[in-house]
């Protein structure tokens, strides 16, 4: 037996993760470690972004939520911004067939507003073109910041109540239905990778109570074997959700 197929047999299937969120980090770092411009490490990552894709929905997770670019990392070279917008446009044309063959209906989140039209098309395009899909849900997020969507949420809150639509009496459902992630469940495991021990401005609402689980393998490098680690590590977790610890 391999070590995947090993660590395959002892996860327990009824005990997946229903929806798990990634801050994919390092691909800088891996780069530098090999001289290679930062470009190389983003090029690198998203062989690792097909591959986890691919074993998240193998596996039968049905949420996977992998955090691509923030509303910060605008503040970076305009050229290693430009190249990884240039990487998404690649990425969600080239993807769309293997999106289908695998039955992963693909969803964005972020400002997308604030992509170029460009972008912008493509990810309306790819949408659509895998929106009858009912496997893994796959949700990028790009130009993310969760201050932001928050910020959103309470202005279209705001809105709703002042028109009539929603009462004042506003509670946990109400901020969740505003948010970009309305029809997601809330991550029940956090992954990042790169040994950063910090959000990064990621979910913060939604990751109230999920498993934290921190890895120093740079992003590029993260195999499936890990991926299974953090699962199989995820499993043996008791979550209390503020209950003691009977
Ligand atoms: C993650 O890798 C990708 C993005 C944030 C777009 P980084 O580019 O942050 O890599 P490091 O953290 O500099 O190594
Ligand atoms: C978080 O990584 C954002 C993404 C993975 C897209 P960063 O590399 O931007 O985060 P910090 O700057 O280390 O907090
Ligand atoms: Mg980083």
């Amino acid at each position: 037996m391999t070590k995947k197929e090993e660590l395959l047999s002892k996860l327990d299937h009824k005990k997946l993760p229903q929806h798990i969120a990634i801050i994919m980090d390092g691909n800088g770092r891996w780069a530098k470690k090999r001289g290679l411009p930062r470009s190389a490490g983003h090029l690198a990552g998203v062989k690792t972004v097909r591959r986890i894709v691919r074993t998240s929905s193998n596996i039968g997770i049905k949420f996977l939520t992998v955090y691509a670019f923030s509303t910060e990392n605008w503040k970076r070279p305009k050229n290693e911004v430009s190249i990884i917008m240039s990487l998404f446009k690649i990425y969600l044309k080239k993807e769309i067939s293997t999106f289908n063959k695998n039955d992963v209906r693909l969803n964005v989140i972020g400002n997308i507003g604030d992509l170029s039209d460009g972008l912008r098309k493509i990810i309306d395009n790819a949408l659509e073109k895998t929106s009858a899909n009912r496997g893994l849900r796959f949700t990028l997020a790009i130009n993310y910041g969760s201050r932001e969507e928050i910020i959103n949420a309470v202005k279209n809150i705001v809105n709703d109540v002042e028109r009539g639509i929603i009462s004042r009496d506003i509670n946990e459902n109400v901020i969740s239905r505003y948010l970009y992630t309305s029809d997601l469940p809330d991550p029940d495991l956090l992954i990042r990778t790169s040994g950063e021990m910090r959000i990064s401005n990621f979910l913060l609402w939604q990751l109230s109570y999920a498993e934290i689980w921190v890895t120093d393998t740079y992003w590029p490098d993260f195999e499936q074997t890990e991926y299974m680690k953090a699962i199989l590590d995820y499993q043996n977790r008791q979550r209390r959700f503020g209950k003691h610890n009977g």
